[in-house]
């Protein structure tokens, strides 16, 4: 039988270290800050925008949002966006995705100073990640590399199999689970026999959106299952995995909701005080 990850226990260690951070940064007479926009009418992305300020709140950590009607025209955020930039109070910029849809979503990221890129989207992120190099890393493969780490998992020759390649998660994840050198395979829409990847995966990333996608017939015995799918049916919250039926057959693996989730919100604090710590 296996266990489910406890993600709660792992974030409650984390915000004890960053709140020591924090303190130390005070210290100095710097207060870190976080932006907010927000440029859609998703009820989710309210959700989560929210969440993002309340763990600022926690952990004694200036935001400010920025919310946008329907009729926001581009020049209209980007000139925010570009205000923000110059703003040497603020230390990170955090544009939630999705946008209203006339909005061109990689124009606009890619106004946000790289310096203040609290997600890693960036293309000169990105790209450093790709090579190696020292960057902000996205959120949320971030916070799954965080949850292999607690669980103390050596990746170094391990099968890693990612089921999505979005900017988000799955290309990120995926430079990630590399630079610890395991052997990884990404899937997506088009792969043409999706089980005969998974089932041969040490440690399976799912981010694709569609609920209960992954069964316990697609999983191989002893993996470890990170679950990154947010689906909502009939007002709860479900994952891409059927946990109840892999448990049995897997090492790990993450529930949602109660998963990954509260390790992105981490990630971005850990970014936004990375940040903050090179005034
Ligand atoms: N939408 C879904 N996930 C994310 C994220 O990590 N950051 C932002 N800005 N928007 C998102």
């Amino acid at each position: 039988m296996g266990e489910i990850v406890n993600v709660k226990e792992i974030v409650e260690s984390k915000k004890v270290e960053l709140k020591r951070r924090i303190e130390n940064l005070k210290e100095k007479r710097i207060f870190p800050k976080l932006a907010l926009i927000l440029a859609n009418d998703d009820k989710a992305s309210r959700v989560y925008v929210g969440n993002k300020r309340k763990l600022c709140h926690e952990l004694g950590v200036l935001e400010e949002e920025y919310t946008f009607d329907e009729n926001v025209v581009e020049e209209e955020l980007i000139n925010v966006i570009k205000k923000l930039n110059k703003d040497d109070s603020v230390d990170g910029i955090l544009v939630q995705l999705p946008l209203y849809n006339h909005l061109n979503e990689s124009k606009i990221l890619d106004c946000i100073s790289p310096n203040k890129d609290v997600d890693g989207f960036h293309p000169l992120n990105l790209g450093k990640l790709m090579i190696g190099e020292k960057t902000t890393v996205s959120c949320t493969p971030k916070g799954v590399m965080t949850i292999l780490e607690s669980l103390n998992v050596n990746l170094s020759g391990k099968d890693a199999v990612i089921v999505g390649r979005s900017r988000i998660v799955g290309k990120p994840m995926a430079q990630l689970l590399l630079s610890k050198n395991a052997t990884v395979t990404t899937c997506h829409s088009k792969t043409k026999d999706l089980k005969e990847y998974t089932k041969k995966a040490d440690i399976l990333v799912v981010a694709v959106g569609v609920p209960h996608l992954i069964k316990k017939d697609m999983v191989k015995e002893g993996a470890i299952v990170l679950d990154v799918g947010i689906n909502r049916i009939d007002g709860k919250l479900q994952g891409d995995v059927d946990t109840q039926d892999v448990l049995e057959k897997v090492e790990y693996i993450t529930s949602v909701p109660g998963g990954v989730g509260l390790t992105t919100v981490i990630s971005l604090m850990e970014n936004l005080i990375e940040i903050a710590e090179r005034r």
